[in-house]
C-alpha cells in the first residue's frame, strides 16, 4: 500500500509549473483514511497560481470532507520545502493541528505538527 509520501510524489507528476519549473505534490489524509491529492497549477498572470496543498485541501472540502489527520508534501528541492504562509493559514483553519510530512525526491523527510510551522495563527473564526 502506498504511503502518504508516495501519494504526494504521484500527485507531483501532474504539476503544471511551466514558469517556475518547481513541481509540488501534496496528499491529504482524512480521518477515515481517504486520500486527496493536489499539485501546483501555475498561470501566466503568475498571481493566480495555486499551490499543491491548497488544491488537495479544496478538492477534499469540495468532496464534503471535514476531518483530516495528515498531509505530505513532496518537492524537488535540496532540503524538503515548507508550505507557504497562505497554505499554512488554510490548513490551520480546515485541518487543525495535523501532521505535516515534508519530503524531497532524494527521500529526505521532515515531520512537523502544523502548529510547529504556524505557531500564532489567526483563528478568530475557529471554535
Ligand atoms: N508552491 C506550492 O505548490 N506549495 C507551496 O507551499 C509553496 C509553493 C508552488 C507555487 C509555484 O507554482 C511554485 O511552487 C513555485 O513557487
Amino acid at each position: 500500500m502506498p504511503t502518504l509520501i508516495d501519494e504526494a510524489r504521484t500527485a507531483r507528476e501532474n504539476a503544471v509549473a511551466p514558469f517556475s519549473k518547481f513541481k509540488v505534490g501534496a496528499a491529504l489524509r482524512t480521518k477515515a483514511g481517504k486520500i486527496y491529492r493536489g499539485c501546483n497549477v501555475e498561470n501566466c498572470t503568475y498571481g493566480l497560481t495555486v499551490c499543491a496543498e491548497r488544491v488537495a485541501l479544496l478538492s477534499a472540502l469540495a468532496a464534503g470532507e471535514r476531518d483530516f489527520t495528515s498531509i505530505a508534501v513532496v518537492t524537488q528541492s535540496e532540503e524538503p520545502s515548507t508550505p507557504c504562509g497562505p497554505c499554512r493559514q488554510l490548513m490551520w483553519e480546515y485541518c487543525g493541528d495535523i501532521d505535516v510530512t515534508l519530503a524531497n525526491l532524494a527521500g529526505q523527510t521532515i515531520e512537523y505538527k502544523l502548529s510547529d510551522l504556524f505557531p500564532h495563527p489567526f483563528s478568530f473564526c475557529i471554535e
